[in-house]
């Protein structure tokens, strides 16, 4: 394959901050929408409780990390004493109590990755999926929730960069392209590698928040209201920032040699970490760190075919960005 050169920012890219502004700014979900996440919430509180009392309900994914955008569904995660349950059990008496309480497609899928049950519900219109004991998801999304604080630009080149993503069919892990969870990992180490850096790295500082999930310690500075204006000496705006995501993205990244590392605020070689104990395909074509599980490969579901379809969507979006007269339009055409 052949390597392209890399390009230089079009001068008059700043023309572009506006009308990507705005299509972020209809990207952010309603005030009221966040009213209606809540109410289903407090409704499969009260199910739960009555089954289980110990039990807690925890938001994690885009409706908690702040990158989530309008409608999107949401993700639950049902903490319970793990002394001798039985996963799918747990699953099946929870879709039981769902149904017997007229929640909608109720469905429990007990021998997925990540098992769950996933239901509608009629009143708010909203869909969830409920899994077990997933607590490093949830800690997962409290850093990137800690990340977004920092600031705003993270925000809108995630939520541009997922627009893009689902636009374009490139955020589907079944076909072996990337979860929105790794196009925001993206997104951050691309802010903190900048000069001067937008982002700090969190888990380089000194530790404020520390627990310890599924054997993982996780740890890092949580104390970001302090950090808010760590990248305003870096004055580049939206526009710039995306056009550089896409060429770094189409024609700079080592796919061969490098990680992406959130942890590090680095971008690693691939000689100095083991990313092989986890099954996947084997070839770790684009290597994405997990930032507290780190022989977890967010890109292991990539394969030769998809990988292809992935960079040449990079390539078509940083040519959109060079040249096409109208890029805010043709960037998101559905593909
Ligand atoms: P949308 O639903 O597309 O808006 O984004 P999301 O942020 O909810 O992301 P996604 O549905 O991809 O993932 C939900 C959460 O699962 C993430 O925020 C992570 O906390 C967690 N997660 C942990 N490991 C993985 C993984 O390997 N793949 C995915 N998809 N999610 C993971
Ligand atoms: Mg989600």
């Amino acid at each position: 394959r052949m390597m392209k050169s890399k390009m230089s920012c079009p001068i008059d890219i700043d023309r572009l901050n506006a009308p990507l502004l705005e299509i972020y700014e209809s990207l952010i979900p309603a005030e009221e929408e966040k009213a209606k996440q809540k109410q289903l919430l407090t409704l499969l509180e009260k199910i739960v409780s009555k089954e289980w009392p110990n039990a807690k309900l925890f938001l994690y994914g885009s409706c908690a990390n702040s990158f989530g955008v309008s409608k999107s569904d949401i993700d639950v995660c049902l903490a319970i004493e793990d002394e001798g349950i039985d996963k799918s059990e747990v699953l099946l008496k929870l879709a039981e109590l769902l149904q017997s309480d007229n929640l909608q497609n109720v469905q429990a899928l007990t021998r997925a990755r990540v098992p769950i049950v996933k239901l509608m519900d009629p009143v708010t219109g909203i869909s969830c999926d409920i899994c077990i004991n997933n607590l490093l998801a949830v800690t997962n999304t409290k850093l990137l929730h800690d990340y977004s604080k920092i600031d705003v630009r993270l925000h809108q080149l995630a939520l541009i960069v997922k627009h893009w993503a689902k636009s374009r069919g490139v955020n589907e892990t079944y076909q072996g392209t990337l979860s929105s969870y790794a196009y925001v990992l993206m997104c951050i180490n691309f802010l903190q590698q900048r000069t001067p850096a937008i982002l700090p790295c969190l888990q380089g500082l000194e530790a404020t928040y520390k627990v310890t999930v599924d054997d993982i310690e996780c740890a890092y500075f949580d104390q970001v209201d302090i950090l808010v204006g760590f990248g305003a000496p870096n004055k580049e705006g939206i526009a710039q920032l995306v056009w550089a995501f896409f060429n770094y993205w189409a024609y700079c990244h080592d796919y061969a040699n490098s990680v992406i590392s959130v942890r590090t605020g680095r971008i690693l070689s691939k000689h100095n970490k083991d990313l092989t104990r986890r099954v996947g395909n084997g070839r770790h074509l684009i290597c994405i760190e997990d930032p507290f599980d780190t022989s977890h490969n967010l890109g292991r579901v990539v394969d030769g075919n998809s990988i292809r379809v992935l960079r040449e969507e990079f390539e078509r979006a940083a040519h959109i960005m060079q040249f096409d007269p109208n890029p805010c339009i043709s960037l998101f055409e559905p593909y």
